[in-house]
């Protein structure tokens, strides 16, 4: 798709999909310029969610948020990590066989949100799937609503299990990211029961796929650029840049969706309020006003402005984490794994929702 991507951006930059009734953005410019106003381009969806909100309310929630989820608590998963992908590393060595996809990808930021929300370990499985069953719809994107009725009940036990855990935190604050959340308080305001319910269902709406999706899609990137491979492997410090490259040129989310509040331009295009529009992060990480030679995967690349993670006001509050889970399970999964090939008598399985680009199955041979 990068010809057809580059020519909308020199010709149609701002364009009508009609299949999906959705404006796309598809220059960096413009979508900062839309991510930085929120006032014309709206997140507002009337739900309690942080995603789905404007100011001034987001503005509170964002602050009692971030005074929860702070740097600390996320360095504190450092050693969690590692241990949880020396594990998952250890039981696809045993049995001498892995997909990488559901043997680490999806199972290691599944068990980090179960830790970050306090799941204690005997009640980790029944978290992992109840997460795979309510994020499933996003997963498979619309047709797939067979489940839906068993997805609403798991929603409703998720709610409940989360209602319940929350009270205890109420009763007995612990030094974690629940209780933190319970407390923060920002000039006598503090989140409401929904607020605290919605952030730990976001937390697997935001959290999960997308990650596994770093990791998930950071094959096809080393499958791609064997020497790229090699260097990282005998250079694990060069892994942090290694990542952003794989977000700009792998990313996992298309882009961010706004709707337009008043009638407005954007360039030469005119827009009417209620339009949509979709801001095209696979777009915009390449465009060339940007970025130099930006079809080129460079780990060494400096400054990378990518917009995988978004931009302004609802920039990923869970990027520091991302980052930190990618950085330790590629550097442990290089270090570990020797010869690693992808298994072609499998076929390779990706899914592309409406949102989300990801693999479901990458099966390897390694030694
Ligand atoms: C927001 C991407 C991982 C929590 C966002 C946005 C993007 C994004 C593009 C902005 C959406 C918008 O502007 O409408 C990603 C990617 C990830 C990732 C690519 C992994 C590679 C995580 C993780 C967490 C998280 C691990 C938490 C555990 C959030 C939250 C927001 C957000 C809470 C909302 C912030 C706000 O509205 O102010 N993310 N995310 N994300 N992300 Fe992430």
């Amino acid at each position: 798709p990068h010809d057809w991507y580059r020519q909308m951006r020199a010709t149609n930059p701002v364009y009508f999909e009609p299949r999906f009734h959705i404006w796309y953005v598809f220059r960096y410019e413009d979508a900062l310029r839309v991510l930085n106003d929120p006032a014309t381009f709206s997140s507002e969806t009337g739900q309690p969610s942080i995603l789905g909100m404007d100011p001034p309310r987001h503005n509170l929630l964002r602050n009692l948020i971030s005074r929860a989820f702070t740097p600390r608590i996320v360095a504190q998963l450092e050693g969690k990590i590692t241990e949880i992908t020396n594990e998952l590393l250890d039981a696809a060595i045993a049995r001498g066989q892995m997909d990488v996809i559901r043997d680490l990808a999806y199972p290691l930021p599944a068990t980090i949100i179960a830790e970050l929300l306090g799941v204690p370990s005997q009640e980790r499985e029944m978290f992992i799937r109840w997460s795979n069953i309510i994020t499933a719809g996003q997963r498979f994107g619309q047709g797939q609503t067979a489940d839906d009725e068993g997805r609403k009940q798991t929603d409703r036990e998720f709610r409940e299990y989360f209602a319940i855990k929350l009270e205890e935190h109420r009763r007995q604050p612990d030094d974690d990211l629940m209780s933190s959340l319970i407390l923060a308080d920002v000039d006598g305001q503090r989140l409401n029961q929904e607020e605290l319910l919605s952030f730990c269902r976001l937390l697997l709406f935001a959290g999960y796929e997308t990650t596994a999706n770093l990791i998930g899609n950071a094959m096809l990137a080393f499958e791609e650029h064997p020497d790229v491979v090699e260097e990282l492997r005998g250079n694990p410090e060069l892994m942090p840049g290694a990542i952003e490259e794989i977000l700009r040129c792998y990313g996992s989310v298309i882009g961010a969706v706004r709707h337009v509040t008043t009638d407005t331009h954007i360039g030469k295009q005119a827009l009417k309020r209620g339009d949509r529009l979709i801001v095209r992060a696979d777009s915009a990480n390449y465009d060339e006003e940007q970025f130099h030679d930006p079809e080129r995967f460079n780990i060494r690349r400096m400054p990378n402005r990518h917009i995988s993670f978004g931009h302004g006001l609802h920039y990923c509050l869970g990027a520091p984490l991302a980052r930190l889970e990618g950085r330790i399970a590629l550097n442990l999964f290089l270090q570990r794994l020797r010869n690693v090939r992808r298994n072609e008598d499998q076929p390779l399985e990706g899914v592309r929702s409406f949102f989300l680009l990801g693999l479901t199955s990458y099966p390897i041979i390694f030694t």
